[in-house]
């Protein structure tokens, strides 16, 4: 049965980079037998200006019966001042996709490849051989409480609030998620929290720290503060594998890891419901680069679309257990970065469809 994709392209370089992604899935499904059944539709933004509504039901509809999502970005200046109303996910398309599917895994995958080394902010010696995998609860904590808002006191002062909270159900499913991709890396997984100062923080170390020891003893667990693990990320990169980190932090830890890729424009991600344990998967899965929409550089044809192109790597890898697949497409990047196309944001002066072009080349060759 072919495997059904629903496309969303979203917002700002978002279509642009999911075209490109679209085009490398092709052939690459095709070179493995592989059928597509793919879809398209609007979201955010996009979904805003064409029904008035950031995710139609008959998108959310369409996405609880597909196997996997490939989004580009949500967001922009001209959406942040609508206010809907309920929860927070009801204010983005994207949290609501994700919210609404329980995609609570979210896999952000940060490597130092050697053909972009020099690329990077750092010394060589220092990135070379980093390969981080920042794995970001993706549906609790404060981006997701019901308990917040803006109240004004009977002195007129106005207090904004959203409450940090975690249940130890979210805290354990997440866990064992992270420990098993561990055991599919190099068996090491950081936790990350701010247990010294936040309650919710240490739930989260008491309830991690259980886990490891009791289920997955053959992986090394250990805890840091999230602030020194931010500083020991950029300090010695290749100290890590796996880390573990709540919705805000992980949020913030990937973005910084994007550095040592050379561009937050390489990363992917895969937001999962389960991990799979290889062949299809059961649950839909939402595949998106950790990038945003890039208002700064839409419509110029020069968004890096090699954190989409990745993320449809892994689709293929998560939602449909092709993983040689998967690793032809990620050598494919390489072999394009070694030639030294590369679009802006890397340094290199070539265009998105340049680059995709070169990936798919290298595919066909490899
Ligand atoms: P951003 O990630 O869009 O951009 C940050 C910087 O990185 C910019 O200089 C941008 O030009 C550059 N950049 C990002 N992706 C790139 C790519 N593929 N190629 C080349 N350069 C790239 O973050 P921002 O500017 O803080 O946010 C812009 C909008 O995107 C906001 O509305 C924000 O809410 C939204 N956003 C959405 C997502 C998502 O959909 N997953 C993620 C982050 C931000
Ligand atoms: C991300 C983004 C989103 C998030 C925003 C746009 C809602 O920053 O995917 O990293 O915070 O989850
Ligand atoms: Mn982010």
């Amino acid at each position: 049965m072919a495997l059904k994709i629903l496309a969303l392209g979203g917002d700002g370089i978002g279509p642009e980079v999911v075209d490109a992604a679209l085009q490398v899935l092709d052939i690459a499904a095709g070179s493995t037998g592989l059928g597509l059944d793919i879809s398209e539709d609007l979201l955010h933004g996009a979904a805003w200006e064409a029904h008035g509504t950031f995710l139609r039901p008959e998108t959310l509809a369409k996405s609880r019966e597909t196997d996997a999502l490939l989004v580009g970005a949500t967001g922009g200046p001209r959406w942040d001042h609508i206010v809907i109303d309920g929860g927070p996910e009801e204010q983005d398309g994207l949290m609501k996709l994700r919210h609404e599917l329980q995609t609570f895994a979210c896999l952000r995958h940060a490597r130092a490849r050697d053909s972009l080394l020099s690329r990077t902010p750092f010394r060589p010696e220092v990135v070379r051989g980093a390969d981080v995998m920042v794995m970001r609860e993706l549906c609790g904590g404060a981006m997701f409480s019901p308990t917040r808002g803006i109240d004004t006191d009977a002195a007129g002062v106005r207090r904004g609030y959203d409450l940090n909270e975690y249940t130890e159900a979210e805290i354990a499913r997440f866990a064992r998620v992270g420990f098993e991709v561990a055991r599919r890396r190099r068996r090491r997984v950081l936790s990350v929290d701010k247990a010294n100062v936040f309650i919710a923080g240490k739930l989260w170390r008491e309830v991690v720290d259980e886990i490891g020891r009791r289920e997955f003893a053959d992986v090394e667990l250990t805890h840091f503060y999230t602030d020194n693990a931010a500083y020991q990320l950029v300090r010695q990169p290749t100290a890590f594998d796996v880390i573990l980190a709540d919705n805000l932090f992980g949020d913030l830890l990937s973005d910084q890891s994007g550095a040592l890729a050379g561009s937050l424009g390489m990363l992917p991600s895969a937001c999962l419901a389960e991990l799979p344990a290889g062949g299809r998967s059961e649950r839909p899965a939402i595949y998106e680069p950790v990038h945003g929409s890039a208002p700064d550089i839409v419509g110029q044809d020069i968004a890096n679309p090699l954190g989409t192109i990745l993320s449809a790597a892994m689709l293929l890898e998560y939602s449909a257990g092709e993983v040689a697949c998967a690793r032809r497409i990620d050598a494919a990047v390489d072999a394009a970065l070694t030639d030294g196309v590369a679009t802006p944001d890397l340094g290199g002066s070539h265009s998105t469809q340049q680059v995709t072009d070169a990936v798919i080349r290298h595919f066909r060759e490899l």
